[in-house]
């Protein structure tokens, strides 16, 4: 894209004042914590199961919901402006798709999502009306997140629930970028380009914070959720019996001594009939 080579020049001119360092800089021990959530961990280890897929898909759609109206309603604000690309980031409309093949038509009505997904949301609608500068963090934590180790996620997550190429896979294909890398240049000469003051800067700083641990907070419930879902069976399919045979197996759900119980309780219950017949 030729905008994106055109900012190449810019960005190497960047310095440690410079937001989009500073705000890099605020966020890394963040990162390293997102990254080592269980969640986080089991999709770089390809352990990703359907339901866990499934279920952050739900958190993600209520997320990116209230993300994007935000930035549709503040789109003139002119520290939103400069990094407003919709037609290029916005992700509401693939994860709909991707909710759409895993879930049914009717996934509306399928959608579950933990109590840190709905703080998540009421901050960023919040600031939306309050404090619109402040979705230059939320934007940057979610955008260039998905741009960057979102990518080899989507690859990861491909492969370890057996799908085709692209099949439910929407939320992590870009179509509108070229090169993730120079796109995300284009995004960081973008952000320094906003005239912030000291205080509005700092502010930015510390919502950059903020946003991550919300997506560790997200990540953290959804674990749990799955805990205790994993006791339970899995998820009635929607669409196909394949469709369940590509669900990855999830461990432990049905412990052979549990099996075993079942069997000698089916056995005697059947001897029982037997009797009760003669
Ligand atoms: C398995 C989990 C993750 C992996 C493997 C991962 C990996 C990466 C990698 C390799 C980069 C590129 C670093 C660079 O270009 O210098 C990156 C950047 C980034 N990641 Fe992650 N990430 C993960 C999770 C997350 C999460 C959960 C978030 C936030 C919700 C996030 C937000 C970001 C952001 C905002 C950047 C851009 C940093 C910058 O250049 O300013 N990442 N990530």
């Amino acid at each position: 894209m030729a905008t994106e080579k055109m900012t190449q020049m810019t960005t190497e001119q960047m310095t440690d004042r410079d937001l989009s360092e500073q705000i890099k800089k605020v966020t890394k021990e963040s990162h390293v914590r997102a990254e080592n959530t269980k969640l986080m961990v089991s999709f770089q280890r390809g352990q990703v199961t359907l339901s866990q897929y499934k279920l952050l898909l739900c958190s993600l759609y209520e997320i990116y919901q209230a993300l994007e109206e935000a930035m549709d309603r503040n789109s003139n604000h002119p520290a939103v402006a400069p990094i407003y690309f919709p037609a290029e980031l916005a992700r509401l409309k693939s994860i709909e798709a991707d909710l759409e093949y895993f879930y049914g038509q009717d996934w509306r009505l399928k959608i579950v999502v933990p109590a840190a997904t709905e703080r998540y949301c009421h901050r960023l609608r919040q600031i939306g009306k309050e404090n619109p500068e402040f979705l230059l963090a939320h934007a940057y934590t979610r955008y260039l997140g998905d741009l960057s180790g979102g990518q080899v996620l989507g690859r990861i997550a491909q492969k370890s629930m057996g799908l085709k190429s692209g099949e439910g896979l929407n939320f992590f294909a870009f179509p509108g970028v070229s090169s993730p890398n120079l796109f995300k240049q284009l995004y960081r000469s973008r952000m320094n380009s906003v005239e912030l003051t000291e205080e509005e800067k700092n502010g930015v700083l510390e919502e950059a914070v903020r946003a991550f641990e919300f997506n560790i907070q997200v990540f953290d419930d959804l674990q749990r959720m799955l805990s205790v879902s994993e006791n339970r069976p899995q998820d009635p399919s929607p669409n196909s019996k394949s469709y369940q045979d590509r669900t990855l197996q999830i461990p432990g759900s049905i412990s052979p001594l549990f099996r075993m119980v079942v069997g000698l309780f089916v056995a005697l219950a059947t001897v029982t009939m037997g009797i009760y017949v003669l």
